[in-house]
């Protein structure tokens, strides 16, 4: 077993163990990219004020979101085809999650059906719905949510047409992958991947080949969300589907201001400060960026969460420390998991945690709670993209 010490040791094993096509799917972001690669980086204009002669015995990183006890504010992110980056992904991620006492978001395009997630784990999850044209299947998938006990829906919103990605259109991304001769040799050189593949059933869209309608190519995303999505949602849509639901409902894909007051107003649970991982609007701010002045404008009236660029705990730390409830974390439990499956998630998330735990330690706190601005040193910098007007 190679000694993983950190996020990036599990990605160079991905990188190496899974088909160029679903690796290109996870890392990139939309056009440029710009997005993508801030949503990191701008963790760097944040630092971390040490304290010492603390007392430091008995911490805790234990928290709620959406009053579930977590064993530290991080769930893991819906994240669409992860089944393709280990066969039955979802169900191994569900698990990983599980056992750490974390949240777990299944995305409606998962490989492994809600069901499928249902019939191997105990806790309840998350389920993370777009907003699709029609009704109906918005109901039915509402209601096998309800049946297999999910007890928040996540609704993405920003989604409503596609971000480019290059890499995916010259990739062909498709589940199950199209066999062409770049696909084929490419796959020839990744067999364990291969041969786990062949050991499961689960290979296409488990929530929707066979449930929706009028989708042209169902293997592939692009079709979906060209043909199935809706691009006229509005919040008044947004408000129906939380009726639908009858059940918690986090909003997720928030990145300014006057947006999450109306996520408040809609009465919505949470929302999740996210720019889709950089993988939609090139050009937007990076999440860790957008969220003080959301928690500002918020953060009293409604639990504020965010996504898009966390690697460490120390990121988790920084965000926590600028007001939010809660991370998701997608492309770094997507690592763990195409890296060495359920133990790779498992990984992922004990390194996130004990980086956590020290961190805060060393900031000279000793409760996740209690964590606040006044352990962050802010680079002027952080705050100069601003609204001017
Ligand atoms: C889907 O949500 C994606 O980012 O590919």
């Amino acid at each position: 077993m190679p000694h993983i010490t950190e996020i990036e040791d599990l990605k160079r094993i991905y990188r190496r163990r899974v088909p160029r096509m679903f690796y290109d799917y996870c890392e990139s972001g939309a056009w440029s990219e710009q997005t993508f690669r801030d949503n990191s980086t701008d963790f760097d204009l944040l630092r971390l004020r040490q304290r010492v002669a603390v007392d430091m015995a008995g911490r805790s990183t234990a928290t709620q979101m959406i009053g579930e006890d977590v064993a530290m504010p991080v769930a893991l992110a819906p994240v669409g085809l992860t089944g393709m980056q280990h066969a039955d992904g979802e169900i191994l991620a569900a698990k990983a999650a599980e056992k750490a006492g974390v949240p777990f978001t299944l995305s409606t395009l998962s490989i492994c059906s809600i069901e499928d997630v249902a019939a191997n784990t105990t806790k309840p999850f998350w389920f993370q719905v777009y907003t699709l044209k029609d009704t109906d299947f918005m109901e039915r998938l509402f209601e096998r949510a309800r049946t297999a006990g999910c007890s928040a829906i996540v609704i993405t919103l920003d989604l409503q047409v596609q971000g480019q990605r290059h890499k995916d259109i010259k990739n062909g991304l498709s589940a199950p992958p199209k066999l062409t001769p770049k696909s084929i040799a490419n796959m020839m050189t990744k067999v364990p991947w291969g041969l786990e593949m062949l050991g499961t059933k689960r290979r296409s869209f488990g929530n929707v080949v066979g449930h929706a309608k009028g989708v042209s190519d169902p293997s592939s995303l692009s079709s979906w969300t060209a043909e199935a999505f809706d691009p006229s949602l509005d919040w008044a849509r947004i408000a129906e589907f939380k009726r639908m639901w009858g059940g918690k409902v986090i909003l997720k894909g928030i990145l300014d201001a006057e947006d999450a007051r109306r996520a408040v107003d809609v009465g919505a649970d949470a929302i999740v400060v996210s720019n889709h991982g950089g993988r939609q609007l090139d050009g937007a701010i990076s999440s860790i960026r957008a969220l003080p002045e959301i928690v500002e404008a918020v953060g009293d009236q409604i639990e504020v969460h965010m996504d898009s660029g966390i690697r460490s705990g120390q990121d988790v730390l920084k965000a926590v420390a600028l007001g939010a409830k809660g991370t998701f974390i997608g492309r770094s439990f997507i690592y763990g998991l195409g890296a060495m499956g359920q133990k790779g998630v498992e990984t992922a998330l004990e390194v996130i945690r004990k980086e956590l735990d020290t961190t805060m330690a060393l900031c000279g706190r000793k409760n996740i709670q209690d964590v606040d601005r006044d352990i962050l040193l802010i680079d002027d910098d952080f705050y100069r993209w601003r609204r001017k007007g």
